[in-house]
């Protein structure tokens, strides 16, 4: 149930991916800002260690929902979950998300298809239920996690870049026909950040995340949710991501395609 503080009930954001790494930071950030969390995630026993930690420290209502956002159902069983407890979603945050290293022509096709229904489908598909009560209500705001990874070609990750590619695209579009509603988006590109996605992604030993420099989930988290709460329509976290972000822009996508297989290739 979605809990009231002096007869007002108190906004909600729903986190996918939120019982660790980026998605468990910001929704920290929004519990000290004072909204009730849902978070979302497989394993129940670390979104229930997520909800602990921050009930522990905030005066915020978190509930958990544990299901596989592989599964082409699982948006649908969230709405109706939350529209059957009358929980509207003030915020919503499409962060689970994952990737996978290789030649493309060798990895595993089931892992490439369900990380685009997870990177692609399920984000598409929360953002179409959740959104029209929003446009109703003239008050909401989305927040889509890409990556820099969205800004060129990923030889070696193929599938990953091309996921966020389309997540910063699809994000900027919605943006824009919704300028006016009272409705933002916001795409957040953040760079390499040490969480368990390298790990998962079998890219330990990329120069990007051997030899770049990664960044804090934490401070990655602080600056996307401001972002959002600015209603910025992109956000690059990172004074090294803004500048190859930029050059991106400019370079010929050959030359942007080498380089990103650089930063892929093992160290
Ligand atoms: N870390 C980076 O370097 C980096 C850089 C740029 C962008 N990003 C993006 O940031 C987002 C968050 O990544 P992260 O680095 O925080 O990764 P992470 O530490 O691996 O966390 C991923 C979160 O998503 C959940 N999740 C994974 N698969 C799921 C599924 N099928 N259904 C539901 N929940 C699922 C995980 O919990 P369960 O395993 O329990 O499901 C966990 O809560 C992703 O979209 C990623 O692409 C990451």
């Amino acid at each position: 149930m979605a809990t009231k503080r002096n007869g007002i009930q108190t906004p909600t954001a729903l986190v996918t991916g939120g019982s660790g790494g980026i998605g468990l930071e910001m929704a920290k950030v929004l519990a000290r800002n004072g909204f009730d969390l849902v978070l979302v995630a497989r394993r129940r026993d670390t979104l229930e260690a997520a909800a602990g930690q921050i009930e522990g420290t905030h005066d915020v209502n978190v509930n958990v929902f544990a299901s596989d956002l592989r599964r082409r159902e699982t948006p649908e069983v969230i709405f109706d979950f939350l529209h059957n407890e009358n929980i509207p979603i003030e915020i919503l945050v499409n962060n689970a998300g994952f990737g996978l290293g290789g030649e493309f022509a060798e990895t595993e096709l089931t892992r490439e298809l369900e990380m685009i229904q997870v990177n692609i489908a399920a984000l598409t598909h929360l953002t179409k239920l959740f959104l029209p009560a929003m446009i109703k209500r003239r008050s909401g705001r989305i927040l889509n996690v890409a990556s820099t990874a969205a800004f060129q070609p990923g030889p070696l990750m193929a599938v990953y870049y091309a996921t966020k590619a389309y997540v910063l695209s699809f994000s900027e579009a919605l943006a824009e026909e919704l300028r006016d509603s009272g409705v933002t988006v916001t795409a957040l590109c953040p760079g390499p950040t040490r969480t368990d996605f390298a790990a998962s992604a079998q890219v330990t030993n990329s120069r990007l995340f051997a030899a770049f420099g990664t960044a804090d989930a934490s401070d990655v988290a602080e600056y996307g949710v401001a972002a959002m709460m600015h209603g910025r329509r992109v956000a690059i976290p990172g004074i090294k991501n803004k500048i190859i972000a930029q050059a991106n822009r400019f370079a010929p996508r050959s030359v942007t395609a080498r380089v990103a297989r650089m930063f892929q290739e093992a160290r």
